[in-house]
């Protein structure tokens, strides 16, 4: 056989469901745009090729014409089909990394939202991956039936273009929900059901602050909001964050009409905001005009103490937002958040979000409604709390014994050198203080090649990090897989220790 035969024979699957002519066009395109096939090329006539291939005469045609009409190929009456592409010539519908300097095209808005949140070179599903939960522990048999019972009753009017701001039996139940768990103070009207925390942050910006308006957020902090920010043409302010979480009292910045918190438990490094602190902030925001906007992403997990109550819930001026996701209790791709408005912003905030993004799926937040209503929701929730506080004990030991690791340091006082545990009171991730000198970013990559995902402190901060240290969610991975990684990255953080250190400048 001819190697274009060859290599056409090899890309071409009947058990695959996708018709073969669309299989042989792409594999045409592909040998095309990698230079397989040259510009000027002849290819076989469709009646040979066909035989060849032991295909129809009508899907080799079918093939031909497409990437004739597309100008992969050159058709002329009574001569061979050529090849009319230069595997470097204008790209159409070709992959972004072929496109030459695109970089340099990119909004100045863009630029700012890719090199302002730091680049991460991690697994995307592995052992440390902070935020993923236990995917395989999640009761799928139960969501598929009350997700199909919905579909299948699903009414035309919930097909619609709706700005009701959510399904209404998802928005009571969340209000109850909330009202009881997090002490919100709200009713499901004050509710909107959102695509996940970066479009309501993305709304959320969109509707009160203008281009050019600063917002503060937490140094070190949740990325996913210094981009949402950015991308509206905010100035983001890193603010710093001790013991007590966000300390704007240390520092002389510019009013904010934003400000970002994580008060149950300072993402990433843990700490729980008092209520002192709380008090100021409501205090401070109401004298600057901010609007507070707490992200209480993954309350749901507390490992020790009694549940926090929602800052929001001590607000008398009408100035927090209280954001929550369904990322962590249901899964990340389920892309389901929700916002709970002051009184005031209800309306502006439902027509806005009625134009800029629609709203979801109706069907699917009715199921996430039953999902509560029938105790589905909670019952996952005391499983999974007990699931992820061995997980967190398991690797607190582990690092204990295996690197000396400090377990609950109070980074806030003093920074001696060592490995130190941060946080862990709730959630799914602890952070890793590293010891003074070391570059995290190198041994975040290091981490990735030996297949573990645990970012960089320094990737959540938008200027030098106060220590190096490591994100490391326990959640993702079994027991046994969460052994085997604390172990492994362990034994790399001993053998890393000389290498591991900023190169001197
Ligand atoms: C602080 C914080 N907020 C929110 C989220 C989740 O956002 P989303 O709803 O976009 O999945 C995460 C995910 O890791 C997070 O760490």
């Amino acid at each position: 056989l001819l190697p274009l035969q060859e290599y056409l024979l090899a890309r071409i699957d009947r058990e695959r469901l996708d018709p073969l002519n669309r299989q042989l066009y792409r594999a045409l395109r592909d040998a095309i745009q990698t230079g397989l096939l040259g510009k000027g090329q002849a290819l076989p006539a469709s009646r040979e090729l066909a035989k060849v291939l032991a295909l129809g005469r009508n899907t080799v045609l079918h093939a031909y014409e497409q990437l004739t009409a597309e100008g992969f190929l050159a058709a002329r009456q009574g001569s061979a089909t050529l090849v009319a592409f230069e595997a470097d010539a204008a790209p159409m519908g070709i992959k972004a990394d072929r496109q030459p300097a695109v970089a340099a095209a990119l909004s100045a808005r863009a630029q700012a939202v890719l090199s302002g949140t730091g680049r991460r070179d991690v697994p995307e599903v592995a052992a440390f991956m902070p935020g993923l939960p236990d995917l395989a522990a999640f009761p799928w048999p139960v969501w598929q039936r009350l997700l199909q019972r919905r579909q299948r009753a699903a009414s035309p009017h919930d097909a619609a273009y709706l700005h009701a701001g959510g399904h209404p039996a998802l928005k009571e139940a969340l209000a109850a929900y909330l009202r009881l768990s997090r002490g919100v103070n709200c009713d499901a009207a004050q509710i909107l059901v959102t695509g996940g925390m970066q479009q309501t942050l993305q709304l959320i910006a969109l509707a009160l602050a203008d281009a050019g308006d600063c917002a503060w957020v937490e140094e070190p902090g949740y990325p996913g909001a210094k981009a949402a920010w950015l991308a509206c043409d905010m100035r983001v302010a890193p603010v710093p964050v001790d013991v007590s979480g966000l300390n704007w009292q240390a520092t002389s910045l510019p009013g904010p009409r934003l400000v970002y918190i994580t008060p149950s438990q300072q993402y990433p490094l843990g700490a729980v905001m008092p209520l002192h602190r709380r008090q100021a902030l409501l205090a401070t925001a109401a004298e600057l005009g901010a609007w507070v906007v707490e992200d209480d992403y993954d309350s749901e997990f507390r490992h020790h103490g009694q549940p926090l109550a929602a800052l929001q819930g001590l607000d008398d001026h009408g100035r927090v937002l209280y954001l929550g996701t369904f990322s962590k209790v249901m899964f990340p791709s389920l892309r389901l958040g929700y916002l709970v408005a002051p009184p005031s912003l209800v309306d502006p905030l439902r027509r806005l979000q009625a134009r800029l993004f629609r709203e979801g799926d109706y069907a699917v937040q009715a199921a996430l409604a039953d999902f509560m209503a029938e105790g589905h929701f909670a019952a996952h929730v005391r499983r999974m709390r007990v699931v992820y506080a061995r997980r967190q004990a398991r690797l607190r030991s582990i690092l204990a014994a295996e690197l000396g690791c400090e377990l609950d340091a109070d980074w806030g006082t003093d920074l001696p050198g060592g490995f130190a545990l941060l946080g862990g009171a709730a959630g799914m991730h602890v952070t890793l203080r590293l010891p003074v000198g070391w570059d995290d970013g190198v041994v975040s990559r290091a981490l990735a090649d030996i297949g573990l995902a645990a970012p960089a402190l320094s990737t959540y901060c938008m200027g030098p990090p106060p220590f190096p240290g490591l994100v490391l969610g326990y959640a993702g991975v079994d027991d046994a897989g969460l052994t085997l990684a604390a172990v492994k990255l362990a034994r790399l953080l001993r053998e890393l220790g000389p290498v591991a250190h900023r190169v001197p400048p």
